[in-house]
């Protein structure tokens, strides 16, 4: 393992120096905390189709797709040219364009169960704007979100993502964990942890809380979590039982709109009330969007203009917008990207995606090795645990050392993947990638589990 890291820090010298340099004036040296992983992250100069160079001048096939928002590619030339034009036109403006409705109308023909679509800047904002508009429909308190459930990083999402398996409780009442400093101390009182996957205690939770629950906000594959899809009936049961109890089923599906042109819902056939947005629908622009019933997205539209608002009118509509909300650069993006991705796009990405999941599996049977792969069409992820790895909690068995040697090993030989394991493929791969995913993997296995370095 430590032979593994003295390699990575070698071939990543340049990136090991700029790092020294952006930390005198960014905390951890990176804008996005997720960057900083030990001895140093790598900087990226460019991209292009399925690979990206480091300031080392090493290329990676990139298996990682800026966390699953990259679809297309990197400067697909369909992305660049929708841009460059939109570009030249002016980057943002005080009012809106045509392109919001035209890609509002895409999403509303693709995703079942989206009448209406609001855009945000991030999935973050989609997220937070879902939960105050769910409080504000229902007039209920409570949220529910599921144990390594990640939404982004508003503060009632910020709760047991990546919870201490010694503090997390109980499976049938898991513990309400402050993932970050700075959250307000009573925020658990209002966020009810769900074990993802365990129908019978996940039941009895809403039950116990039904009264106070605003919505209930699930990823329909648990991402973050360890890319782990949902038990037979679980989203089913999720949506019978907020149906019964008026609480608002949100589906965040910014990572699952990867697996379908109308995303899990329409694949498991389940409708939430609600939709979180965001990554691929920009085209690698930043982006996040909400859509919805008529019914429940009608609180976003005042009738009587911003005096709705005032606390003395009951405050029954949400106000929703921001600076670059909307912007045209990232609509240009993301219609380019989405009419790129019809059916046939989707599902020739889906078979790769199992053609690659098989082989994976395969070479870690051959091998003998306590590592499992998860994941569904184009999303995998892999764990440095025998498995079967069907809940969160089977992810965090993860041995985290040898987790973190698998990535940094995977590096050496050209290959990115997220530090835990995520990754996802994009369009322009072939087997020529596949191939050598597979070989990496298995240099990397022989270097880290025998010990061969
Ligand atoms: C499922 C999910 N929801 C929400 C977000 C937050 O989106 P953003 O990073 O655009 O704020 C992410 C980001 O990774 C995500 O994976």
């Amino acid at each position: 393992v430590t032979d593994v890291a003295k390699r990575y820090r070698a071939v990543t010298e340049r990136s090991g120096r700029h790092h020294e340099r952006a930390r005198r004036v960014i905390p951890a040296g990176a804008t996005r905390s997720l960057n900083d992983w030990p001895p140093n992250p790598i900087y990226v100069t460019h991209g292009s189709g399925s690979a990206i160079w480091d300031l080392d001048g090493r290329e990676y096939v990139d298996f990682l797709n800026n966390y699953t928002a990259v679809v297309l590619g990197h400067a697909h030339p369909a992305v660049v040219e929708a841009v460059r034009e939109r570009l030249e036109k002016g980057t943002s403006f005080s009012f809106s364009t045509e392109l919001e409705a035209e890609l509002a109308e895409l999403l509303v023909e693709r995703i079942p169960s989206v009448e209406r679509v609001r855009f945000m800047g991030s999935g973050t904002e989609a997220a937070m704007f879902a939960l105050r508009l769910a409080r504000s429909f229902t007039n209920r308190p409570a949220i529910a979100k599921v144990e390594g459930g990640f939404h982004g990083t508003y503060d009632d999402v910020q709760v047991s993502v990546r919870p201490a398996m010694d503090r997390a409780g109980p499976i049938a009442t898991p513990a309400s964990l402050p993932e970050t400093g700075g959250l307000r101390a009573r925020l658990a009182e209002d966020v009810l942890v769900l074990p993802f996957n365990h129908i019978a205690e996940t039941e009895a939770l809403i039950e116990a809380h039904r009264d106070r629950l605003a919505a209930v906000l699930v990823e329909p594959i648990l991402g973050v979590g360890g890319m782990i899809t949902p038990a037979d009936g679980y989203l089913a049961r999720l949506r019978e039982l907020c149906t019964r109890h008026g609480i608002l089923l949100v589906f965040d599906e910014v990572i699952t709109l990867r697996l379908a042109p109308g995303g899990a819902q329409e694949l498991f056939g389940v409708m939430p009330d609600l939709t979180v947005m965001g990554k691929i629908i920009g085209g690698g622009m930043p982006i996040g969007a909400l859509g919805g019933t008529s019914a429940v997205m009608a609180h976003l539209e005042p009738s009587g203009g911003y005096d709705v608002y005032d606390p003395r009118s009951g405050g029954a509509r949400v106000y929703q917008g921001g600076t670059f909300t909307g912007n045209p650069l990232s609509l240009a993006a993301g219609l380019a990207t989405l009419r790129i991705m019809d059916r046939a796009a989707y599902e020739r990405l889906n078979g790769l995606g199992d053609a690659l999941r098989a082989r994976v599996d395969r070479l870690l049977r051959e091998l003998e090795v306590p590592m499992s792969v998860t994941g569904l069409g184009s999303l995998f992820n892999l764990h440095a645990t025998p498995g079967p790895v069907h809940t969160f909690r089977d992810a965090r068995t993860a041995d985290a050392e040898r987790q973190q040697a698998v990535f940094l090993g995977l590096l050496n030989e050209g290959v990115m993947i997220a530090p835990r394991g995520m990754g996802c493929l994009s369009v322009p791969m072939t087997d020529v990638e596949l191939n050598r995913f597979e070989m990496a993997l298995a240099a990397v296995i022989r270097d880290v589990f025998t010990g061969g370095c």
